[in-house]
């Protein structure tokens, strides 16, 4: 498949996984039974493993190898700290407050992400 094709998929992806991460993290805040729906529940998860293939697909077909693109190892870093802090902001933080900061830095990370893959550097607009 042409890498422009991957890359259409993984940022359309990416604009979905933001905007269903944004839907359940006001959910939660909103203590918002919705957050239980089975769809919603396993929509972001099916959206996630695409973003994802696109992704690897893409380095396949850029032969793009991330050991030597710093860029590439700064969002597979990102991608885990993203699921940790989405996890924790979802399911396992212990109180409202600690869910909410877990929420606020899991945005903060996708919005990391994003800088990284527009300006291809591990500290966007430095280096
Ligand atoms: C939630 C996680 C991720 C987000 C938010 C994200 C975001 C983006 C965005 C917005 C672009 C388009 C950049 C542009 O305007 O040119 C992009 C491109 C790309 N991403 Fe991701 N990405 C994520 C995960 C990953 C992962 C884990 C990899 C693989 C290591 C990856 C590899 C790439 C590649 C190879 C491109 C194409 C770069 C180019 O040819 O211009 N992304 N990503």
């Amino acid at each position: 498949m042409a890498y422009d094709l991957l890359k259409l998929i993984h940022v359309g992806t990416v604009y979905i996984t933001f905007g269903l991460f944004l839907t359940r993290g006001i959910w939660m805040l909103l203590d918002s039974p919705r957050l239980q729906d089975r769809w919603v529940r396993v929509v972001p998860h099916l959206n996630d493993t695409l973003l994802l293939t696109a992704a690897i697909a893409m380095l396949v077909a850029g032969g793009l190898n991330p050991l030597a693109h710093p860029w590439l190892i700064a969002k597979i870093i990102g991608l885990l700290l993203y699921i940790y802090l989405g996890t924790m902001a979802l399911k396992r933080g212990r109180t409202k407050t600690r869910r909410a900061l877990y929420f606020a830095a899991a945005l903060a990370t996708i919005g990391y992400l994003i800088a990284v893959a527009v300006t291809k550097q591990v500290i966007p607009g430095v280096i």
